[in-house]
Protein backbone atom coordinates (compact mmCIF):
# COMPACT_ATOMS: atom_id res chain seq x y z
CA UNK A 1 0.00 0.00 0.00
CA UNK A 2 1.56 3.28 -1.22
CA UNK A 3 1.95 5.89 1.23
CA UNK A 4 -0.48 8.66 0.15
CA UNK A 5 -3.19 6.00 0.98
CA UNK A 6 -2.64 5.48 4.26
CA UNK A 7 -3.28 9.50 4.92
CA UNK A 8 -5.91 11.53 6.27
CA UNK A 9 -6.83 13.69 2.96
CA UNK A 10 -9.42 15.86 3.90
CA UNK A 11 -7.41 19.06 3.48
CA UNK A 12 -10.13 21.58 4.71
CA UNK A 13 -9.49 20.74 8.42
CA UNK A 14 -6.50 23.35 8.98
CA UNK A 15 -9.27 26.16 7.70
CA UNK A 16 -11.74 25.28 9.29
CA UNK A 17 -13.87 28.53 11.13
CA UNK A 18 -14.07 25.95 14.48
CA UNK A 19 -11.12 24.81 14.88
CA UNK A 20 -9.89 21.27 13.30
CA UNK A 21 -12.19 18.80 13.01
CA UNK A 22 -11.36 15.21 13.80
CA UNK A 23 -12.32 11.99 12.36
CA UNK A 24 -12.45 9.18 14.73
CA UNK A 25 -13.71 5.91 13.89
CA UNK A 26 -14.97 2.55 16.15
CA UNK A 27 -14.07 -1.08 14.71
CA UNK A 28 -14.34 -4.25 15.92
CA UNK A 29 -16.77 -7.45 15.87
CA UNK A 30 -19.89 -7.72 16.84
CA UNK A 31 -20.87 -7.31 20.59
CA UNK A 32 -17.23 -5.75 20.98
CA UNK A 33 -18.83 -2.54 22.95
CA UNK A 34 -17.99 0.15 19.86
CA UNK A 35 -21.42 1.96 20.39
CA UNK A 36 -20.94 2.38 24.40
CA UNK A 37 -17.41 3.35 23.92
CA UNK A 38 -18.92 6.06 21.38
CA UNK A 39 -21.49 7.37 23.97
CA UNK A 40 -19.00 8.08 26.69
CA UNK A 41 -16.45 9.39 23.84
CA UNK A 42 -19.57 11.40 22.87
CA UNK A 43 -20.32 13.09 26.61
CA UNK A 44 -16.46 13.80 27.35
CA UNK A 45 -16.26 15.87 23.75
CA UNK A 46 -19.60 17.57 24.42
CA UNK A 47 -18.50 18.47 28.21
CA UNK A 48 -15.41 19.74 26.78
CA UNK A 49 -16.90 22.06 24.26
CA UNK A 50 -16.91 20.39 20.83
CA UNK A 51 -18.82 19.94 18.68
CA UNK A 52 -19.76 16.47 17.88
CA UNK A 53 -21.30 14.73 14.91
CA UNK A 54 -22.38 10.84 15.86
CA UNK A 55 -23.03 8.33 13.06
CA UNK A 56 -22.51 5.16 11.59
CA UNK A 57 -22.27 2.76 8.95
CA UNK A 58 -24.19 1.27 7.25
CA UNK A 59 -27.36 3.92 7.32
CA UNK A 60 -25.81 7.24 8.32
CA UNK A 61 -28.43 8.70 5.92
CA UNK A 62 -31.51 8.68 4.72
CA UNK A 63 -30.13 6.55 1.87
CA UNK A 64 -27.92 4.42 3.56
CA UNK A 65 -30.74 3.20 5.97
CA UNK A 66 -32.33 1.78 3.24
CA UNK A 67 -28.99 -0.53 2.20
CA UNK A 68 -28.63 -0.70 5.65
CA UNK A 69 -31.87 -2.80 5.91
CA UNK A 70 -30.98 -4.96 2.75
CA UNK A 71 -27.45 -5.85 3.87
CA UNK A 72 -29.08 -6.72 7.33
CA UNK A 73 -32.23 -8.18 7.20
CA UNK A 74 -32.85 -9.38 3.51
CA UNK A 75 -33.47 -12.91 3.64
CA UNK A 76 -31.63 -15.10 1.10
CA UNK A 77 -28.58 -15.42 -0.61
CA UNK A 78 -26.40 -11.86 -1.66
CA UNK A 79 -23.23 -12.56 -3.60
CA UNK A 80 -20.36 -11.51 -2.03
CA UNK A 81 -19.15 -8.74 -4.51
CA UNK A 82 -22.66 -7.23 -4.35
CA UNK A 83 -22.62 -7.28 -0.59
CA UNK A 84 -19.52 -5.18 -0.75
CA UNK A 85 -20.62 -2.59 -3.06
CA UNK A 86 -23.90 -1.84 -1.53
CA UNK A 87 -21.35 -1.42 2.16
CA UNK A 88 -19.23 0.99 -0.59
CA UNK A 89 -22.54 2.87 -1.52
CA UNK A 90 -23.73 3.52 1.13
CA UNK A 91 -20.05 4.34 2.47
CA UNK A 92 -19.53 7.19 -0.75
CA UNK A 93 -22.70 8.67 0.04
CA UNK A 94 -22.59 8.95 4.16
CA UNK A 95 -19.08 10.41 3.68
CA UNK A 96 -19.40 12.85 0.64
CA UNK A 97 -22.84 14.27 2.43
CA UNK A 98 -22.60 13.99 5.77
CA UNK A 99 -19.16 13.64 7.33
CA UNK A 100 -16.38 15.20 5.40
CA UNK A 101 -19.05 18.23 5.67
CA UNK A 102 -18.56 18.05 9.63
CA UNK A 103 -14.92 17.40 9.38
CA UNK A 104 -14.69 20.70 7.35
CA UNK A 105 -16.87 22.78 9.40
CA UNK A 106 -14.26 21.58 12.39
CA UNK A 107 -16.45 18.91 14.40
CA UNK A 108 -15.44 16.00 15.68
CA UNK A 109 -17.07 12.99 14.17
CA UNK A 110 -17.80 9.47 15.88
CA UNK A 111 -18.20 6.74 13.48
CA UNK A 112 -19.63 3.06 14.37
CA UNK A 113 -17.43 1.73 11.41
CA UNK A 114 -15.97 2.31 8.21
CA UNK A 115 -13.82 0.84 5.74
CA UNK A 116 -11.94 -1.28 8.14
CA UNK A 117 -15.15 -2.91 8.87
CA UNK A 118 -15.51 -3.68 4.63
CA UNK A 119 -11.42 -5.21 4.49
CA UNK A 120 -12.39 -7.43 7.88
CA UNK A 121 -15.53 -8.68 7.13
CA UNK A 122 -15.92 -8.36 3.14
CA UNK A 123 -12.14 -9.22 2.48
CA UNK A 124 -11.25 -11.72 5.49
CA UNK A 125 -14.70 -12.97 6.51
CA UNK A 126 -16.48 -13.47 2.80
CA UNK A 127 -12.76 -14.25 1.73
CA UNK A 128 -12.72 -11.02 -1.01
CA UNK A 129 -9.24 -10.06 -2.07
CA UNK A 130 -8.62 -7.51 0.78
CA UNK A 131 -6.55 -4.91 -1.48
CA UNK A 132 -9.61 -5.25 -3.76
CA UNK A 133 -11.79 -4.29 -0.89
CA UNK A 134 -9.74 -1.55 0.91
CA UNK A 135 -9.59 0.07 -3.37
CA UNK A 136 -13.09 0.33 -3.75
CA UNK A 137 -13.35 1.87 -0.62
CA UNK A 138 -10.63 4.55 -1.24
CA UNK A 139 -12.55 5.42 -4.75
CA UNK A 140 -15.95 5.57 -2.95
CA UNK A 141 -14.59 8.18 -0.45
CA UNK A 142 -11.63 9.94 -2.42
CA UNK A 143 -9.43 8.42 0.25
CA UNK A 144 -10.63 9.84 3.66
CA UNK A 145 -9.16 8.05 6.07
CA UNK A 146 -9.56 8.21 9.81
CA UNK A 147 -7.29 10.51 12.39
CA UNK A 148 -7.87 7.66 14.75
CA UNK A 149 -9.77 4.15 14.76
CA UNK A 150 -10.12 2.21 17.93
CA UNK A 151 -10.43 -1.31 17.83
CA UNK A 152 -11.84 -2.93 20.42
CA UNK A 153 -10.94 -6.22 20.09
CA UNK A 154 -12.47 -9.66 21.87
CA UNK A 155 -12.77 -13.32 21.02
CA UNK A 156 -15.60 -14.19 19.10
CA UNK A 157 -16.48 -16.71 21.56
CA UNK A 158 -16.88 -13.94 24.43
CA UNK A 159 -18.52 -12.10 22.08
CA UNK A 160 -21.21 -14.55 21.43
CA UNK A 161 -21.85 -14.96 24.98
CA UNK A 162 -22.27 -10.81 24.88
CA UNK A 163 -25.04 -10.69 21.94
CA UNK A 164 -26.60 -14.34 23.23
CA UNK A 165 -26.95 -12.06 26.51
CA UNK A 166 -28.72 -9.77 24.66
CA UNK A 167 -31.67 -11.64 23.34
CA UNK A 168 -32.04 -9.96 20.34
CA UNK A 169 -32.74 -11.65 16.73
CA UNK A 170 -28.88 -12.15 14.69
CA UNK A 171 -28.67 -10.17 11.92
CA UNK A 172 -27.24 -11.64 8.54
CA UNK A 173 -23.92 -11.21 9.53
CA UNK A 174 -24.15 -11.72 13.25
CA UNK A 175 -25.74 -14.92 12.10
CA UNK A 176 -22.32 -16.22 10.69
CA UNK A 177 -20.28 -18.82 12.16
CA UNK A 178 -17.81 -19.12 14.51
CA UNK A 179 -15.08 -19.54 11.86
CA UNK A 180 -16.19 -16.59 10.23
CA UNK A 181 -16.03 -14.12 13.03
CA UNK A 182 -12.42 -15.54 13.95
CA UNK A 183 -11.28 -14.94 10.17
CA UNK A 184 -12.51 -11.22 11.04
CA UNK A 185 -10.85 -10.59 13.95
CA UNK A 186 -7.60 -11.29 12.46
CA UNK A 187 -8.39 -9.35 9.50
CA UNK A 188 -8.87 -6.79 11.96
CA UNK A 189 -5.82 -6.77 14.14
CA UNK A 190 -3.44 -7.17 10.81
CA UNK A 191 -5.07 -4.06 9.53
CA UNK A 192 -4.29 -2.35 12.92
CA UNK A 193 -0.92 -3.81 12.85
CA UNK A 194 -0.06 -2.62 9.24
CA UNK A 195 -1.10 1.08 10.50
CA UNK A 196 -0.06 1.70 14.05
CA UNK A 197 -0.37 5.68 14.28
CA UNK A 198 -3.36 4.98 13.02
CA UNK A 199 -5.11 2.91 15.19
CA UNK A 200 -5.34 2.28 19.09
CA UNK A 201 -6.13 -1.22 19.96
CA UNK A 202 -7.65 -1.92 23.24
CA UNK A 203 -8.64 -5.53 24.76
CA UNK A 204 -12.91 -5.44 25.00
CA UNK A 205 -12.82 -7.28 27.93
CA UNK A 206 -11.08 -4.25 30.27
CA UNK A 207 -13.13 -2.59 32.30
CA UNK A 208 -15.56 0.03 30.27
CA UNK A 209 -14.15 3.32 32.51
CA UNK A 210 -10.80 2.40 31.38
CA UNK A 211 -11.34 1.99 27.87
CA UNK A 212 -13.06 5.14 28.01
CA UNK A 213 -10.11 6.67 29.43
CA UNK A 214 -7.38 5.42 26.96
CA UNK A 215 -9.93 6.32 24.11
CA UNK A 216 -10.19 10.42 25.67
CA UNK A 217 -6.18 10.16 25.74
CA UNK A 218 -6.04 9.29 22.21
CA UNK A 219 -8.35 11.95 21.02
CA UNK A 220 -6.93 14.38 23.23
CA UNK A 221 -3.76 13.69 21.77
CA UNK A 222 -4.78 14.39 18.19
CA UNK A 223 -6.53 17.44 19.02
CA UNK A 224 -3.83 19.00 20.78
P1 LIG B 1 -23.77 -2.86 13.39
O1 LIG B 1 -24.10 -1.49 12.88
O2 LIG B 1 -24.79 -3.37 14.32
O3 LIG B 1 -22.39 -3.00 13.86
O4 LIG B 1 -23.98 -3.87 12.17
C1 LIG B 1 -23.37 -3.73 10.97
C2 LIG B 1 -22.98 -5.10 10.44
O5 LIG B 1 -22.50 -4.93 9.11
C3 LIG B 1 -21.87 -5.75 11.24
O6 LIG B 1 -22.13 -7.14 11.36
C4 LIG B 1 -20.65 -5.57 10.39
C5 LIG B 1 -21.20 -5.47 8.99
N1 LIG B 1 -20.43 -4.63 8.10
C6 LIG B 1 -19.79 -5.19 7.02
O7 LIG B 1 -19.87 -6.39 6.81
N2 LIG B 1 -19.09 -4.37 6.17
C7 LIG B 1 -19.00 -3.02 6.35
O8 LIG B 1 -18.36 -2.31 5.55
C8 LIG B 1 -19.67 -2.44 7.50
C9 LIG B 1 -19.59 -0.97 7.73
C10 LIG B 1 -20.37 -3.28 8.34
Amino acid sequence: MTDDLTRPLHAPRAAAAGGPGLFVTFEGGDGAGKTTQASLLERWLGEQGRVVVRTREPGGTDVGVRIRDIVLHHRGHIDARAEALLYAADRAHHIATHVRPAVARGDVVIQDRYLDSSVAYQGAGRVLDADDIRALSLWATEGLLPDLTVLLDLDPAAARRRLDADDKPFDRLEAEKEDFHARVRAGFLALAGAEPRRFLVLDAETAPDELAARVREAVAERLG
